[in-house]
């Protein structure tokens, strides 16, 4: 039912836990199956420096939330705001139909966590590119609702 690359990212998590003092942190959850994911990011210089999670859940929940901080770390936001669970799903060698769900979490999960980054930094001190990156999260407001 699940590929290897699904155990793997299952039984030895990458990126699990928190980071202190995380300048975005994004938390969503599933209201039909009740599982929590919460991204950490440690954003410098519009890079993400570092990505930890938590997440309360199923198993492809735990393996999409890893490989998520896998795809997002070392990437600009803007890249970060384009990871879609379509390609966490595909770099996990695929989930079966009734997980999709779960790989989808995993991508709001990291959008929510920048979005709480970039709505953290005062309009005045934004720079171009934060600023049209808000402007866009604006028109898209319900990015991260489960
Ligand atoms: S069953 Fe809901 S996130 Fe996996």
């Amino acid at each position: 039912m699940y590929t290897q690359q699904v155990m793997d990212h299952f039984m030895n998590p990458r990126n699990v836990g928190e980071i202190d003092g995380a300048n975005g942190v994004g938390t969503v959850g599933n209201a039909k199956c009740g599982d929590i994911m919460r991204m950490f990011l440690q954003v410098e210089d519009g890079v993400i420096k570092d990505v930890k999670f938590k997440t309360f859940g199923c198993g492809a929940a735990i393996a999409t939330s890893s490989m998520a901080t896998e795809l997002v770390k070392g990437k600009t936001l803007v890249e970060a705001l384009r990871l879609t669970n379509k390609a966490v799903a595909e770099a996990l060698g695929g989930l079966p139909p009734v997980k999709i769900h779960c790989s989808l979490l995993a991508e709001q999960a990291i959008k929510a966590a920048v979005e709480d980054y970039l709505k953290k930094i005062p309009g005045a001190s934004r720079t171009a590119e934060e600023a049209a990156l808000v402007e866009e999260l604006e028109r898209r407001p319900v990015l991260h609702e489960a």
